[in-house]
């Protein structure tokens, strides 16, 4: 297998390749000055097995385009297999029309991938699961909230707990096995989002968090009002210090200021998207998943 970083993931990957052994395939990328891309294999990639690295954080429309064109390449150049690893799946909310006339972004997004060639898609944390169940490609799910929760532990923390911010079924799992990870106990709290004004509420819901460490784990961090809402409610309630850990940090507009605001004592993301707190990789786990991938 060669692997194709994109211009999103080049670091994530490069460690990819660095676990697997595997050779990256020397690639060019430009923008034209009216902001098209332009993107060029260095090596003939005809017949090969390709793993394409590119996740979707904002603004992800363009680096949509970026892996359409990067799959399509790479297909109509005749590589055998492409696996693509999407860490940040954007478009990932709607499995269904909720409302009367919704666009069925999640779907399209599938079918072009599909459509294009892809053979496999992994992606990480995925906001709702359902999605995938679209695909007629095979798709792995991968968490890296075990991964987050060592990164905490290996802090030394007090008799610590991970909490869910919200109720959803798959974010308490994520919890769960958070805290599996680190022989650690795990609640959650009640969130409700009005589908119209996308208004969060967090209900005050009793954690055994007094003078214990805790740490919410969370898929997304988008404007940090889930988080800040959870980080305030835990020191409220007597926690000792509130970690988030996220898969996804996309801390638009003030998040960090609002969680800051609210007393966080670290927040930390993955390299799915790339910025300061990127403080663990996801490469270990998606190279743990293709070493387990059922075979054809
Ligand atoms: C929601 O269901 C997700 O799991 C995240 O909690 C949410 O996307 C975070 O959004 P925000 O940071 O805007 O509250």
């Amino acid at each position: 297998m060669k692997v194709v970083g994109g211009p999103c993931s080049k670091d994530l990957a490069g460690k990819i390749a660095e676990l697997l052994s595997a050779p990256m395939v020397p690639a060019r990328t430009k923008r034209f000055p009216d902001g098209e891309f332009y993107f060029k294999f260095d090596e003939d990639v005809s017949g090969e097995d390709l793993l394409i690295v590119q996740s979707l954080y904002p603004p992800q429309d363009p680096h949509l385009l970026e892996l359409f064109l990067m799959l399509h390449t790479a297909r109509d150049l005749g590589a055998d297999r492409i696996r693509l690893f999407v860490p940040y799946l954007a478009y990932s909310r709607q499995d269904k029309r909720y409302l009367e006339g919704e666009c069925l972004s999640s779907k399209m997004i599938g079918e072009i991938l599909e459509d294009l060639g892809a053979d496999i898609l992994y992606t990480v944390d995925i906001h709702n699961r359902r999605v995938l169940s679209m695909y007629k490609i095979p798709t792995y799910n991968l968490t890296a909230s075990g991964e987050l929760a060592r990164y905490f532990a290996e802090k030394g923390l007090v008799n610590p707990i991970v909490v869910s911010p919200d109720d959803e079924e798959i974010a308490i799992e994520r919890a769960r096995y958070a805290a599996e990870t680190i022989g650690a106990e795990y609640d959650f709290l009640e969130k409700r989002r009005d589908r119209y004004t996308g208004e969060i509420v967090t209900y005050e819901k009793q954690v055994d968090v007094m003078d214990r460490d805790a740490i919410v784990i969370d898929d997304i961090i988008s404007t940090g009002k889930t988080a800040a809402n959870a980080v305030r409610i835990l020191k409220k309630q007597g926690a000792r210090r509130v970690f988030v850990g996220v898969s996804h940090a996309l801390l638009l507009g003030d998040a960090v200021g609002l969680l800051n605001e609210v007393g966080v004592e670290e927040i930390v993301g993955t390299d799915s998207v790339m910025n300061e707190y990127a403080k663990v990789s996801v490469a270990p786990i998606l190279v743990k998943a293709l070493k387990e991938e059922p075979s054809p």
